[in-house]
């Protein structure tokens, strides 16, 4: 960002996306979309900018049908339990929205329709007649995610009707091989139906002509709005044949509801209105909306950049009256020790499950200097531990600690005074007030990463400080020096404290009680809070263990869970996140191998295979366990040479039959250009039945 932009804006309205309300929270949610969200309201906020944070449940669309009634109750039902299940996990790891809504609210449906008729009114949709699927026995119409089948373009089973999670292709349901209904798995029928359409193409140009000016955004999101400008917006649907979600107001359209990806952004308006009536200034969102010297900030995950950078703003162009974002921070994934995350298949860090077991800063600190800014980022829970163990309690923790526990037993735990400065003091306080303004600039810059590294550097900073002064030897020799050293360090620990409060709150309110400070240390100013020593005198509150450590014993559970269903998986088919291992590196890693059972066999005996010209079928000793097998080498050998000897067999292949005669197993020989056979034998004996490693 730029900070000439910075000044021309009089308030920021912060988005963090809106969750589906059909899960739980899961650490990839918490890494992409609220977190860094949340990490950059706290600093605005300390920075007394008029900052307001937005957020609520999307609560439309298939999936949420789809599992309600798997689940045997309402729509209403689920979204109800899921939105007070999200509430309760942002709240107790501090992201502190200002509002969090839901599009189901009465508000929003109002808002939404309202939006949708001005777009409507403008003429800027068209009706179109489509082909769409139609399930007979469930008597519905199977929008997006209600038809699955095979991706035309990979061939992989079980792509959805709007998009192909293995390639990653978006799909028009009627482009799916062999289609079956999501819920009842026949095979549907096509039919005509009506829908209206949003003319994208006719804001192309504008849209091209606004991204110009966002230079300095991410580059996955410029490159992705690029790649659409590129293959051309065209019409896309807007409404759905569904019965959950909000009626289209338009007549003739009554029995239809609005497309969730259209309503969904309405809800930030929505939201932004309900936190209005809540705080009694029913008007105020319009501050937020209808102002151009706001600055609108929509944190989200890669897979909304299109919604948010494309679709949403040409939607706003459309309607006319709202602002339109200025900053798209949208994150990459994050992976779970190398493998991509999977709610279906469990392979994910709950934060409701995390929570049992850690308090909250731990995990926001790992997932702030390990944030998944420009690249997917990869969690794993020895990592977490270690920088738990190695940067916040070593390195922040100890500082605080050693020197209040100082302040205590040398100065009755009261701040000692400040006598003359030499060198190290010096330059401990420049390193000091330079802070604020370089861990802000990276927040401003939404480099998040770099702020938290940076935080810890200033811990790093004074333990050398301290270290270097010796306070423990001054408080004898020079005792002048030691209340000197001791008095700037509380200061250090009251500046972290400021410093720290918008990636580790709860640790900052404990620090600032440790101080002895009664006020809020949310409310205290960032600007300027490297130079605002506590006053000699002040008495400390009592210090505590900021950070404990992580046992080893408390992450491998965590490990071996995902562990073991890596595993399982391991016997059905590969993970996606393995495949890509596979296109990027150019060998197979052991474990491939070491899927491959290799067993020494002894021949017991041998026979051509009737009728056949290079059929033998062998009888095999796997030590103790004996096997037929038809392999093709009668050109090469004769039954006799072969019974008695030791081969190399692959003995976990499926069995199959082979011409009526059943083959469970497969020999190994090598194969010279011209086709001779060579049979792998062992250059000295071995058991029956070895293992070949
Ligand atoms: N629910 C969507 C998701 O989780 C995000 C919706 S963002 C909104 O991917 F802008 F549409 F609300
Ligand atoms: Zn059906």
């Amino acid at each position: 960002m730029k900070s000439a932009d910075q000044k021309s804006y009089q308030r920021l309205l912060v988005t963090s996306a809106l969750p589906y309300a059909n899960g739980p929270i899961h650490l990839g949610h918490l890494a992409g979309a609220y977190l860094p969200a949340d990490v950059y309201v706290r600093y605005q906020r300390a920075r007394k900018r008029d900052v307001i944070f937005i957020c609520g449940t999307d609560e439309h669309g298939v999936p949420i049908s789809i599992i309600a009634e798997k689940a045997g109750i309402t729509p209403q039902q689920l979204v109800d339990r899921f939105w007070a299940d999200h509430f309760d996990t942002f709240s107790r790891f501090g992201i502190s929205f200002d509002n969090f809504s839901r599009t189901s609210a009465a508000i929003h449906h109002q808002t939404a329709k309202e939006f949708f008729k001005v777009i409507y009114d403008k003429n800027y949709l068209v009706e179109r007649t489509i082909q769409q699927f139609y399930c007979t026995s469930c008597n519905r119409f199977l929008a997006d995610r209600f038809v699955e089948g095979t991706c035309p373009h990979c061939k992989q089973a079980g792509a959805r009707g709007d998009q192909c999670e293995t390639c990653g292709s978006s799909l028009e349901q009627t482009e799916l091989i062999d289609p079956y209904c999501k819920v009842c798995g026949r095979t549907p029928v096509l039919r005509e139906t009506r829908h209206l359409f949003i003319k994208l193409n006719e804001f192309q140009q504008k849209l091209e002509t606004w991204l110009k000016g966002k230079k300095h955004w991410k580059k996955n999101v410029l490159k992705y709005c690029r790649g659409w400008f590129k293959k051309g917006l065209g019409e896309r649907a807007v409404t759905r044949d569904l019965s959950w979600g909000i009626p289209v107001p338009v007549e003739g359209y009554e029995d239809k509801v609005i497309y969730v990806w259209f309503e969904a952004p309405i809800g930030y308006i929505s939201a932004t209105k309900e936190w209005a009536d809540k705080i009694g200034q029913p008007d105020r969102w319009q501050d937020y909306w209808c102002r151009d010297d706001t600055q609108l900030v929509h944190f989200i995950g890669k897979d909304n950049i299109v919604f948010h950078a494309v679709i949403w703003p040409a939607m706003l162009m459309g309607h006319g009256q709202f602002v339109l974002p200025a900053e798209i921070p949208a994150n990459e994934f994050l992976n779970i020790h190398g493998e991509k995350l999977s709610t279906s298949r469990n392979y994910a860090v709950w934060l409701g499950e995390y929570l049992e077991q850690f308090p909250p800063d731990p995990l926001r600190y790992y997932l702030s200097v390990n944030a998944p800014e420009t690249k997917d980022a990869d969690f794993t829970w020895e990592e977490f531990q270690q920088r738990n163990n190695s940067e916040l309690a070593d390195i922040l923790g100890n500082f605080v600690n050693r020197t209040l526990t100082f302040a205590r037993k040398q100065y009755a735990g009261r701040v000692p005074p400040c006598h003359d400065l030499d060198a190290l003091d010096e330059s401990m306080l420049a390193d000091l007030k330079q802070a604020p303004e370089k861990i802000g600039q990276l927040f401003e810059q939404f480099e998040l990463r770099k702020a938290a590294y940076a935080l810890i550097d200033v811990a790093r900073t004074a333990n050398k400080y301290f270290n270097d002064q010796e306070p423990w030897r001054s408080v004898r020799e020079n005792p002048q020096k030691g209340q000197t050293t001791i008095h700037i360090c509380i200061q250090v620990v009251k500046t972290l404290t400021v410093l720290m409060a918008p990636i580790l709150p709860f640790s900052a309110e404990k620090v600032w009680k440790m101080l002895g400070l009664a006020d809020d240390v949310h409310e205290q100013p960032w600007d300027g809070c490297g130079e605002r020593p506590l006053s000699a005198g002040h008495e400390l509150g009592l210090e505590e263990i900021l950070f404990k450590k992580i046992e080893d014993k408390q992450v491998q559970p965590e490990i071996d869970r995902l562990r073991s269903i890596l595993a399982e998986d391991k016997g059905q088919t590969m993970s996606s996140g393995e495949n890509q291992k596979r296109k990027q590196a150019p060998g197979i890693v052991y474990d491939d191998f070491a899927r491959v059972e290799l067993r020494v066999a002894r021949v017991v005996s041998a026979a051509r295979v009737e009728k056949t010209d290079k059929l033998m079928q062998l009888k095999i000793d796997l030590g103790g366990e004996e096997r037929q097998i038809v392999a093709g080498i009668a050109q090469h050998y004769q039954p006799d040479e072969l019974i008695g000897r030791q081969i190399v067999v692959v003995a976990n292949l499926q069995p199959a039959i082979v011409r009526g005669i059943e083959s469970k197993g497969m020999l190994l020989a090598a194969e010279d250009a011209d086709g001779k056979l060579a049979l792998l034998t062992l250059d000295r004996p071995a058991a029956d039945g070895a293992k070949i490693k």
